[in-house]
C-alpha cells in the first residue's frame, strides 16, 4: 500500500473518531510499525513508497480509532528527554507535567548543596524522578509507587534508564523514614480528579488506572497525605512541588498556607493554567 493513501485513511478514520491531533497519531502509528522516526516518514511520504505491513496498520489503526491511548499502542511515551515505557495499568504521563519536572529540576539545582536528595511521591512510570536523575546527574533521587500493575512499568524504566535512583513499591504516606528532614526537594504529582468528575477523553477515564486519576470528594485526599510526608522528609528551607488540577490552586494554597508551609506559590503550564503549587518548609 501507498504510504500516502494509508495516511490519508487513517487520518479519516481517526478524526471521524473525535481524535484531535488524527494526522499526528496516523504518522507516529505508521512510524512505529516501520521502526522509524516521525522526519524519516514524512520523507518517504513525500516520494510516496509503498510498505508491506498493510494489515499490521490497519489493526492498530482499528484500536487507535477505538479510543486506545496511542502510547498504549507504541509501547512508549516521550517525556522530556526520556523515552518511558508504558501500557494498560500505568498512568501515561502528560507534557504538562513536564512544566512541574522543570521547577523540581531547578530547585534541585540550586539546592547548594553537592548531593542534594530529590523524593518523587507517586511516580507511576517514573517520568520525575527519573527527568531529575538524568538531568541533574549528581542528585540522589528515591521514588515510590503503590501500584503493582504501574509498578511492572516503573521497575523496568529505573533499570534501563538510572539504575542508581531507587525506586520501592509502597504508600507514599509511610515514604522513606529513613530520609526524614534530610531532603532538598520533595515533588509529586498525585491523582488530584474530584470523585465525581469522570475525565471527558475516553483515553484517560477507560484506559488511565482510577488510583492514578481519583483524589477522593475534593480531589485532595492524596495532596494532604503529600503534605504530611512532604513535612517530615524536607529539612527547613527544602523546596515542596505539587502538580493539581487548575481549578485548585487556591484550595492548595489554603492546605499548604495551614499546615505552616513559607513562600507558597502557585504556577501556570504552557497553557497559562495554574498546574502546580510549591512551597518551603
Ligand atoms: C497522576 S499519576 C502520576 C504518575 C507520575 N508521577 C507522572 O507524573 O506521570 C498518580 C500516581 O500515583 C499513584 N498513587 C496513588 N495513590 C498512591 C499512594 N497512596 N502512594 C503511592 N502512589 C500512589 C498511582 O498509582 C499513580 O501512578
Amino acid at each position: 500500500m501507498k504510504i500516502q493513501a494509508a495516511l490519508q485513511s487513517a487520518t479519516e478514520a481517526f478524526a471521524k473518531a473525535g481524535i484531535e491531533s488524527a494526522a499526528v497519531d496516523a504518522e507516529i502509528l505508521l512510524a512505529h510499525i516501520l521502526n522509524i522516526s516521525r522526519g524519516e516518514l514524512q520523507a518517504k511520504a513525500i516520494i510516496d513508497s509503498d510498505f508491506e505491513q498493510t494489515e499490521k496498520y490497519q489493526e492498530l489503526v482499528e484500536k487507535r480509532a477505538q479510543r486506545i491511548p496511542l502510547q498504549h499502542l507504541t509501547g512508549v511515551a516521550h517525556f522530556r528527554r526520556l523515552t518511558l515505557k508504558v501500557g494498560p495499568g500505568v498512568f501515561v504521563p502528560r507534557p504538562e507535567t513536564e512544566v512541574v519536572t522543570q521547577l523540581a529540576v531547578d530547585a534541585l539545582r540550586n539546592a547548594g548543596s553537592e548531593e542534594p536528595i530529590a523524593v518523587d511521591l507517586a511516580t507511576g512510570s517514573g517520568a520525575i524522578a527519573l527527568s531529575l536523575a538524568v538531568e541533574v546527574p549528581n542528585a540522589k533521587v528515591f521514588a515510590i509507587e503503590l501500584s503493582d500493575d504501574a509498578m511492572q512499568y516503573t521497575r523496568v524504566n529505573f533499570a534501563e534508564l538510572a539504575p542508581d535512583a531507587l525506586i520501592v513499591q509502597g504508600d507514599l504516606a509511610d515514604a522513606f523514614p529513613e530520609l526524614n528532614g534530610q531532603v532538598d526537594v520533595l515533588v509529586s504529582n498525585p491523582p488530584y480528579i474530584p470523585d465525581e468528575m469522570i475525565p471527558i477523553y475516553p483515553e484517560v477515564h477507560l484506559h488511565d488506572p482510577s488510583l492514578a486519576l481519583y483524589g477522593g470528594a475534593d480531589g485532595l485526599d492524596v495532596v494532604r497525605k503529600v503534605d504530611e510526608a512532604a513535612r517530615r522528609l524536607l529539612h527547613a528551607g527544602g523546596t515542596l512541588i505539587i502538580e493539581h488540577a487548575d481549578m485548585q490552586g487556591e484550595a492548595v494554597r489554603e492546605l499548604l498556607l495551614a499546615s505552616g508551609w513559607r513562600q507558597v506559590r502557585t504556577h501556570k503550564d504552557f497553557v497559562g493554567r495554574d498546574r502546580a503549587t510549591t512551597a518551603l518548609a
